[in-house]
């Protein structure tokens, strides 16, 4: 039995996820905006061992959440699933000021990361749009491009590959993988998505909880179980540690090496 902590799992291919663990047979903890979310999925799924909260858009929060997470650990693998899509007609900032998007796809992802003790794994999910993702440092918040909201999903998503491989790099005890779980039916993916909620979550729990024989790289990014090619920026070791610096500086929070 492996004990496995899931972002966003309130809703979507997080909440699928939880559920195919726990059928599985394993512990996890699942993570909700609020405490209103919470008592919702603790409704939905009682057999979960905790329900942790904080709306990852501030980083507070956050901070606050990873306390509350590590006090329901040690765990075997943590799932940074939480994320919103592009589709905001405008630039939006969090309380912090930081633009949303990279707020919470890339610096929740990073500050949970930084604050948590590092498990065996760690699964990053990304997106196919990965692909289109631009490095950008001098720009990274589109303060000064006009806001092209899919393109920043992109770039986060990017980032998101660019982090997984990161933290493959600096971190030689931890698993870290990144994962494009398809186009999924769900809030994020719409109902002409491809592919059903299941197919979007069978990745994740087998690198969370698959035997080490099978489970022993790091630093891949994969789909179905079947390694990818992920945006040649990912690779590039400055582009990581430039995120990493972008990261540490508007967290205030460097990641543990
Ligand atoms: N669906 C797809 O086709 C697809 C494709 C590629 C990649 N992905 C990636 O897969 C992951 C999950 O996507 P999904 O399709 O399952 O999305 P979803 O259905 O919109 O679910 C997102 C989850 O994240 C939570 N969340 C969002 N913002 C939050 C915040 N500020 N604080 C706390 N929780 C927050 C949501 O909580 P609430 O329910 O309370 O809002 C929900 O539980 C994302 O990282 C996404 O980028 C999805």
């Amino acid at each position: 039995m492996s004990s496995v902590f899931v972002t966003g799992s309130a809703d979507g291919i997080g909440l699928e996820t939880a559920r195919a663990l726990l059928r599985g047979g394993h512990r996890v903890v699942l993570h909700a905006r609020s405490e209103a979310r919470a008592a919702q999925v603790r409704t939905a799924v009682p057999d979960a061992a905790a329900v942790v909260v904080g709306d990852v858009s501030e980083l507070t929060r956050i901070r606050a959440l990873a306390l509350a997470a590590n006090a329901l650990g040690p765990y075997d693998a943590v799932i940074h699933n939480v994320g919103v899509g592009g589709g905001a007609a405008r630039r939006e900032a969090t309380p912090d000021g930081i633009e949303r998007i990279l707020a919470i796809n890339v610096l929740a992802p990073y500050l949970l990361t930084a604050l948590m003790p590092p498990p065996r794994r760690l699964v990053y999910l990304t997106s196919g749009l990965e692909a289109g993702g631009r490095p950008d440092f001098a720009d990274p918040q589109y303060t000064h491009r006009p806001w092209q909201g899919m393109q920043a999903y992109s770039d986060s998503k990017m980032y998101d590959v660019v982090l997984a491989f990161a933290v493959a790099r600096l971190w030689p005890g931890t698993l870290s993988n990144a994962v494009d779980p398809g186009w999924i039916k769900t809030r994020m993916g719409g109902p002409n998505a491809t592919d059903e909620l299941p197919d979007g979550a069978e990745t994740q729990v087998w690198l969370a909880t698959a035997p080490e024989a099978e489970i022993g790289f790091t630093g891949r990014y994969l789909k179905r179980r079947q390694d990818l090619k992920a945006n040649p920026a990912a690779y590039d070791e400055s582009v990581q540690d430039r995120l990493l610096a972008l990261c540490a500086e508007l967290t205030g929070q460097e990641l543990p090496r």
